[in-house]
């Protein structure tokens, strides 16, 4: 059989991140993201200012992922990008670019939606990470979304469970945020947590029915109990850091994982994966390699840099719609509340 060479270029810009990802065959040639610091000094990302950083970043972005592929633009078979969800005025800076340029190039257009391109970063060709089979339940866990999904296949996706107010990864930031961290706090208070007692304080875990999860009652719980103590000692929380970080963190963690083993038992589904920026977190890899004994689980996590927002990710999922011939018109648009 021939082999033709499928080259992608990928575009995201759903958030805070400018990303451009070249793939050749489902495998990644060049993985580019410029983070936008800018949103430091506020506390959280502000979408007027990620809109315009895009629009200062794409073309570099893309120019050095083409260039670290050393693959000429010229060489593409398609241009994807994501097409949502996540902040409008970022989606429009991606889409546009990715319209003209497949307009331009006289090439396929492919939308892609973020979620399920977080998922199914599972299936991009790397040394030593195994692809899920289906069935398999996937969680993604970041700043903006906190969902258990079934996974029957590629584009067959049902979501069983999903935040009812915060993401899991604002649960990280904002507990940061009382606690006078920067950020986004999720790596620091990961970083501290294997410094301290996660069970020095206890935090009551929300009652949510189902599959469903909430962590805003979390974040407020947090409050008062920092209010109620540095009231008693104002230097209660430079003292006992360490174990404050360990003690949100351990809470956190068994809330997600009350979750999956719930959906493991509704489901019958032992194949689970995970994916979002919160993936990275040492304690969420461990209590999922501890499911591995405890529950007879078979767990998925991808290479970091899969993890958090990439275009490497739009790229696999570009791949797999070029092969199903699915291709996007011209006249397509970018949608910010786009479902899996
Ligand atoms: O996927 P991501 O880069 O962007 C989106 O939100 O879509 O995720 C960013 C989130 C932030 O909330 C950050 O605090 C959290 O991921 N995060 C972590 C860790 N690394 C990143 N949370 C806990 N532990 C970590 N090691
Ligand atoms: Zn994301």
């Amino acid at each position: 059989m021939a082999t033709q060479n499928i080259y992608i270029l990928a575009i995201e810009s759903s958030c805070d991140d400018t990303a451009a990802s070249v793939m050749l065959n489902g495998k990644i040639l060049s993985n580019v993201v410029a983070g936008q610091s800018i949103h430091e000094a506020y506390g959280g990302v502000v979408p007027e200012l990620a809109s315009r950083a895009h629009q200062q970043n794409i073309v570099p972005v893309v120019q050095q992922a083409l260039k670290r592929a050393n693959v000429d633009k010229k060489q593409l078979s398609a241009i994807a990008f994501t097409r949502g969800p996540g902040l409008m005025g970022s989606l429009l800076v991606g889409t546009s670019f990715a319209k003209s340029m497949a307009y331009g190039l006289d090439i396929p257009l492919i939308d892609v939606n973020h979620m399920q391109a977080h998922i199914l970063a599972h299936f991009i060709d790397e040394e030593g990470f195994n692809k899920p089979p289906f069935p398999f339940l996937a969680m993604t866990i970041s700043g903006g979304h906190t969902q258990i999904v079934k996974v029957n296949s590629h584009f067959d996706m049902e979501v069983i469970g999903e935040t009812i107010d915060d993401a899991v990864g604002e649960a990280f930031d904002k507990s940061g945020k009382i606690l006078g961290l920067g950020y986004p706090a999720g790596p620091e208070i990961d970083k501290r947590a294997k410094l301290g007692n996660p069970k020095a304080y206890k935090f009551t875990k929300p009652k949510v029915e189902g599959l469903n999860f909430s962590f805003s009652g979390l974040k407020t719980a947090i409050l008062y109990f920092i209010q109620k103590e540095t009231k008693a000692n104002p230097n209660f929380i430079e003292e006992n850091l360490n174990d404050i970080c360990a003690s949100i963190q351990y809470t956190i963690i068994g809330i997600l994982i009350d979750k999956l083993k719930l959906a493991s038992k509704q489901t019958g589904i032992n194949h689970i994966a995970i994916g979002g920026g919160v993936s990275a977190n040492t304690g969420i890899r461990q209590a999922l390699k501890d499911g591995e004994a405890k529950f007879g689980w078979t767990t998925y996590v991808p290479k970091f840099e899969f993890t958090t927002d990439n275009a490497a990710m739009i790229a696999i999922v570009g791949y797999l719609k070029f092969l199903d011939g699915d291709f996007a018109q011209q006249d397509i648009t970018a949608s910010s509340r786009l479902k899996i």
